[in-house]
């Protein structure tokens, strides 16, 4: 980067789908100097990174953030750590409640531990918008008070947020936390429309969605959100801030299904959707998000893709990569 920052970065969970793409665009910089991917690869992947695995300004270390130690010997010489590494399944709390705490929380703290212990001046947090819980049609604002979450992944992250926030003021470095939409794009391994596409690609005759599919939701392509995250980083002056990044349009999870039968050529109602009922997915679910996102505008940021451009061009290459072996059923 121009201003000095972010030349020499740790990503935590870089082998993942966000991290692979932030990988990706730091490389894409002649200025950045160095790029450390720290994932034990337990849903990260090598094929993530194969587009720039010959770069010699990349070094992977498979290890786990649970290893303090490991970590902070990784991350030493780095000005920047970007943290992405936690549980991607959010509902696998229901049967494994301490999932988050031990594959979230935990993790975070050991991501300041290290961020004190290497002097790494800026840490990038990927939180959520499940920081704000069941707001129904209010829109959330980052200052919107009380914060509520309605599932332990959202807890994991606003505690995540509350231990960055306080290393931050005690120790001298440089927080921003980013309450993502839900993120799509190329490389994807989980979410709804993922699980679309295979089930589809299985067997297009029908199709189970869960919940009554009036879920309405917030999409972004991932692109959009790394542009965000490192204008917002670099734009860093106090200890700590917090920034919701979402497109500002909604779509709901029968909407969804359509766009993937659209995107894999089968004709409109050639497809049975079953629903299982109800109006949310789990417990634990919001299953309506509205994300206010004047304040990463202010700094300039606008949405390239809207939600739906997003799905239907993430949806297409998951269906590229399915097809190619890449994704496993
Ligand atoms: N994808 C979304 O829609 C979305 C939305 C909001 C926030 N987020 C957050 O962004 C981050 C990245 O999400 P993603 O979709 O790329 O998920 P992902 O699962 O693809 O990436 C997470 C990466 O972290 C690694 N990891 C997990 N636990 C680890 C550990 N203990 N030690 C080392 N590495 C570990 C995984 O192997 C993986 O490579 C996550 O923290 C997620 O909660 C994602």
């Amino acid at each position: 980067m121009s201003d000095g920052r972010l030349s020499r970065v740790c990503v935590v969970g870089g082998a993942g789908f966000i991290g692979s793409h932030f990988v990706a665009r730091l490389l894409s910089d002649p200025a950045t100097e160095q790029v450390t991917v720290y994932d034990n690869f337990s849903s990260g992947s090598d094929w993530h990174l194969a587009p720039v695995a010959d770069d010699p300004r990349l070094r992977v270390v498979r290890a786990d953030v649970g290893d303090l130690p490991d970590l902070v010997e990784a991350c030493a010489g780095h000005d920047t750590m970007i943290h992405l590494a936690s549980n991607p399944d959010i509902a696998a709390a229901v049967t494994n409640p301490a999932i988050d705490f031990d594959q979230g929380t935990r993790l975070t703290h050991h991501v300041a531990e290290a961020a004190r212990l290497s002097q790494v001046g800026l840490v990038l947090y990927a939180s959520g918008s499940g920081v704000y819980g069941d707001l129904g049609e209010i829109e959330a604002v980052e200052d919107h008070g009380p914060m509520i979450p309605t599932s332990t992944y959202g807890a994991s992250k606003l505690a995540g947020e509350a231990i960055l926030a306080s290393y931050a003021a005690m120790f001298d470095f440089t927080v921003r936390a980013f309450r993502f939409g839900n993120v799509v794009g190329p490389r994807q391994t989980h979410g709804v429309g993922y699980d679309f596409v295979r089930r589809l690609l299985d067997d297009p005759s029908r199709l189970r969605i869960l919940g009554d599919g009036q879920q309405s939701k917030s999409y972004i392509y991932v692109e959009d959100v790394i542009a965000a995250v490192l204008l917002a980083g670099t734009r860093a002056t106090t200890p700590f801030d917090a920034f919701n990044v979402a497109t500002g349009d909604y779509v709901t999870v029968t909407e969804i299904a359509e766009l993937a039968m659209d995107v894999l050529g089968l004709p409109p109602g050639s497809t049975e959707f079953q629903y299982t009922g109800g109006d949310r997915g789990w417990k634990g679910d919001v299953p309506v998000v509205r994300i206010n996102t004047d304040k990463i505008r202010s700094l300039g940021w606008s949405n390239q893709r809207t939600g739906p451009q997003a799905l239907r061009d993430s949806m297409s290459s998951m269906a590229d990569d399915y097809r190619a072996g890449l994704l496993t059923s």
